[in-house]
């Protein structure tokens, strides 16, 4: 087979590796890619928002199947213009890409369909909005109904907050996507990401994982992309699991069908676990970025059989191994990150670190002059299987010693609820 994949970060490069590792592999095409990816495919310079010229390059090289990455194109329906010039795509329609693209359209779809979520309203105006903020009261969430790059959720702890997120969202701080709000009940409980992979009809567990989404050690400070990751998340038992595939996945894959926009590809539940059981936060439409990387470290499985068998709806016939050990990842990330990163700087010392079970996937890298420099945010995610928590994350920071980058800086502390659990004895 070939195969484009579309992307250019650690989660990118992740796939790009497990996809090499496939016997159904003939040649990978990347675009952008990042030199991490270059390892393993041919980088290629494509106009991702032009669908035509993307359709033209996979009719030229004869690619058998397009791999979405990021969220951004699938919301634009590049899975759509794709199919309609008769190319396979691994990833969403535009209108099954709204379960990420719009937080209100999930908000609804939840509401229809009898799915565990916080309690909401959706606004066009901010008069609409403050007065729902006046007669709830804080703590309380504001989020952009559209993609915002991660940054359009505001978690007000007191009504002021709330009111300036709103007036913040209304003034245009996040374009069109904050034209509408959702305004919505504060959940308290322990996070946890799920993943299925899904064909239309049938949605098929995809691992779980818990990410670290503030910057700093004791998860202080701003918000990120992510800062780490882990996969199992000790919190999804299975029973946690099969309550989240009746009560949350499996109605929205119903629910989805039944308005004409079933869903295929990952399909990536943010859930807060609360003392009522599962209840959702957001889906995503896409693999999560760092968790695809702690994924595919602990899938067993060829990653091409799983997509091809997603495009071909037939995931009802299959089932998927996973190693039982631990995977953890951490992020270095530039200086200045998540502010604006310091770009440039040398890394060196990345021959002596892969070697079993330790994998350094490229995010924001690329050669200058013969060296690898940093280029974005978040720049390296190192990773590592361990048959406990306590030493994958042992091996990553034994890993992340030998990378000589003095302008990176990491946390510490990733995977530190999964030990301290360990340590409990649970
Ligand atoms: P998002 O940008 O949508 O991933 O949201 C960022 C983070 O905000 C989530 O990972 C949660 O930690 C938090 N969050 C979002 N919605 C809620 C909610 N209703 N209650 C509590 N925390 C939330
Ligand atoms: N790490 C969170 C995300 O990919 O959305």
């Amino acid at each position: 087979m070939n195969v484009l994949l579309l992307g250019s970060g650690g989660r990118e490069h992740a796939l790009a590796w497990k996809m090499s590792a496939s016997p159904l592999l003939t040649r990978l095409y990347a675009s952008p890619g990042n030199p991490g990816i270059g390892r393993v495919a041919e980088l290629v310079k494509l106009d991702v928002a032009d669908h035509a010229a993307v359709a033209a390059f996979c009719l030229e090289k004869k690619i058998d199947l397009v791999v979405v990455g990021p969220e951004g194109p699938l919301v634009a329906g590049i899975a759509d213009d794709l199919r309609v010039a008769g190319i396979c795509v691994f990833g969403p329609s535009k209108a099954a890409a709204r379960l990420e693209g719009s937080k209100g359209f999930t908000k609804d779809l939840c509401a229809k369909f009898n799915i565990p979520t916080a309690a909401y309203g959706r606004f066009g105006d901010l008069a609409s909005a403050k007065a729902y903020v006046e007669k709830t009261g804080a703590p309380i969430v504001i989020k952009a109904d559209g993609l915002a790059a991660g940054k359009g959720v505001t978690i007000a702890m007191t009504s002021d907050e709330a009111n300036a997120a709103l007036e913040a969202c209304f003034e245009g701080a996040f374009g069109a996507a904050g034209a509408e709000v959702v305004v919505e009940e504060y959940l308290t409980g322990e996070e946890a990401s799920f993943f299925c992979l899904c064909d239309g009809a049938t949605a098929l567990p995809f691992g779980t994982a818990q990410d670290h989404k503030r910057v700093g050690d004791g998860d202080t400070g701003p918000n990120t992309g992510g800062m780490g990751a882990y996969s199992p998340a000790p919190v999804m038992t299975p029973e946690m699991t099969e309550r989240t595939m009746r009560e949350i996945i499996e109605p929205t894959m119903r629910g989805m069908a039944n308005i004409g926009a079933p869903f295929a590809g990952i399909l990536f539940a943010g859930l807060m676990i609360t003392e009522s059981g599962p209840k959702l936060i957001e889906y995503n439409t896409r693999f999560g970025d760092p968790e695809c990387q702690v994924l595919m470290m602990r899938l067993k499985d060829d990653l091409l059989v799983l997509l091809n068998a997603a495009v071909d709806g037939q995931l009802a016939h299959l089932s998927i191994r996973w190693s039982d050990e631990t995977a953890l990842t951490v992020v270095m990330a530039a200086r200045g990150y998540p502010g604006t990163p310091e770009k440039g700087s040398v890394i060196r010392g990345l021959g002596e670190v892969e070697g079993e079970g330790v994998q350094v996937f490229h995010a924001g890298t690329a050669i200058n002059g013969g060296a690898l420099v940093a280029n974005g945010g978040r720049v390296l995610n190192v990773t590592a299987l361990g048959k406990t928590a306590g030493e994958a994350q042992a091996k990553a920071y034994a890993a992340i010693d030998h990378i000589d980058w003095p302008q990176g800086f990491f946390r510490h502390d990733i995977g530190w609820r999964a030990v301290e659990r360990e340590k409990a004895g649970g």
